[in-house]
């Protein structure tokens, strides 16, 4: 690898849209770059689709570690990355989000002295039962880059006491993603696809807290089937709950359609065309919030404030989440929105052009 390569490093299906515009505009720099796939998501619609569909470089290499506890799967990126980075020193490391894969990443190249630079620095959710959490925090107090989506992480950090020259509010380079799809996606025809209604509900689940208890899933399932009493509901399931959301009868409603998951430009014009969303994804909460469609969050948090201040995210739980589709569906969509500072599409641009700054 050139000594002033920067390397990326992203594994699992949120990365791959915060990636794609920062890629592209260091391109746009001329930086010369690596991208590495960890390989903790590797099924075609967690992983390849998305390549496909954001024009990703191909990576230059996928560590193939896969599924496992939190242990052997960090450890397996790690292992793998550390060889790669003694053997081709990039000159920065780049990763995204909370996933298992950023915190691997960033402890091997923070341990050989190799700059780190955190997109998404500084959201909490000051709750540390979530894995996310966990990797959030390691992340941010190892990186020299860190790269802030909403205002309030710069609070966070400066309250940890993480030097402010190397905090960045720069946006959302997910939300650089969407706005540059826009045009691509198709309301209309995943709606006929589908065989949807005018009026439906998009649901996805796969937090260990909602999914991970197959007695919590009973509630769950039963909460989900409530809202299917009012409309039709899709939910394109992400691998990590099936087993037990389906144990838990799932499939039972004939209101609630149970798909694969959706590759990124299917997902969202379905979310686009949506009454309401029902979600625990990080990434659909903001996507929400741009687009005006109302959300509902099946959490009793959010490291992402800003999507309920600025946006139209409602935190809800499994025995009021029937009760909040019925009222959201007769409030309707609401005519005027701030939209959160700099979620304008240059996200991508302000990260490179920091980077292609300090190289
Ligand atoms: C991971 C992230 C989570 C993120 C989510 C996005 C961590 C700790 N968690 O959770 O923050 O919101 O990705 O989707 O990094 N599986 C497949 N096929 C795949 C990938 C996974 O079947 O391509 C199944 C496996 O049974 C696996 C399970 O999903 O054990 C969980 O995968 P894993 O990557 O460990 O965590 P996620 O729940 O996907
Ligand atoms: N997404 C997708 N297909 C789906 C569900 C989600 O393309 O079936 C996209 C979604 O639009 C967003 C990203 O995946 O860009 C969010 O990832 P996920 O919910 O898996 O992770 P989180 O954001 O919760 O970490």
């Amino acid at each position: 690898m050139p000594a002033d390569a920067v390397l990326h490093v992203a594994g699992a299906r949120p990365n791959f849209p915060k990636a794609a515009p920062v890629i592209r505009a260091l391109d746009r720099h001329g930086v010369r770059q690596r991208l590495v796939h960890t390989g903790q998501h590797y099924d075609d619609r967690m992983s390849e689709v998305f390549f496909r569909q954001l024009r990703l470089p191909e990576p230059d290499l996928n560590l193939g570690v896969g599924s496992g506890s939190h242990a052997s799967q960090t450890a397996a990126v790690m292992t793998g990355l550390e060889e790669l980075m003694i053997a081709d020193r990039p000159a920065l490391t780049v990763v995204y989000g909370d996933v298992n894969s950023a915190l691997a990443a960033a402890l091997v190249a923070a341990k050989l002295g190799i700059p780190v630079a955190h997109v998404e620095a500084g959201l909490r959710s000051f709750d540390r039962s979530m894995p996310e959490e966990i990797n959030r925090v390691v992340v941010d107090h190892v990186s020299d880059l860190l790269f802030a989506t909403s205002p309030e992480a710069l609070a966070h950090l400066e309250t940890e006491g993480i030097a402010a020259e190397k905090v960045h509010l720069v946006g959302n380079p997910m939300i650089d993603t969407l706005l540059a799809n826009l045009d691509r996606f198709d309301v209309a025809g995943i709606r006929a696809a589908l065989a949807l209604p005018e009026r439906y509900v998009v649901a996805t689940l796969h937090r260990p807290g909602n999914v991970d208890d197959a007695a919590d899933a009973v509630d769950l399932v039963k909460a989900m089937h409530s809202v299917a009493d009012h409309l039709p509901v899709v939910l394109p399931l992400h691998p990590r709950g099936r087993r037990h959301l389906e144990n838990a009868g799932l499939l039972s409603h004939r209101a609630m359609r149970v798909i694969e998951p959706l590759g990124y430009l299917e997902f969202v014009s379905l979310v686009r065309g949506a009454a309401v969303v029902v979600t625990d994804s990080g990434g659909v909460q903001e996507e929400t919030t741009m687009l005006g469609v109302p959300c509902l969050t099946l959490r009793p948090n959010t490291e992402r404030p800003i999507t309920i201040t600025h946006g139209t995210n409602r935190l809800v739980t499994r025995s009021t989440l029937a009760e909040a589709v019925a009222s959201t569906l007769a409030t309707g969509r609401l005519a005027v929105r701030a939209t959160p500072p700099l979620w304008d599409g240059a996200a991508g641009e302000r990260i490179a052009r920091i980077i292609a700054a300090t190289l």
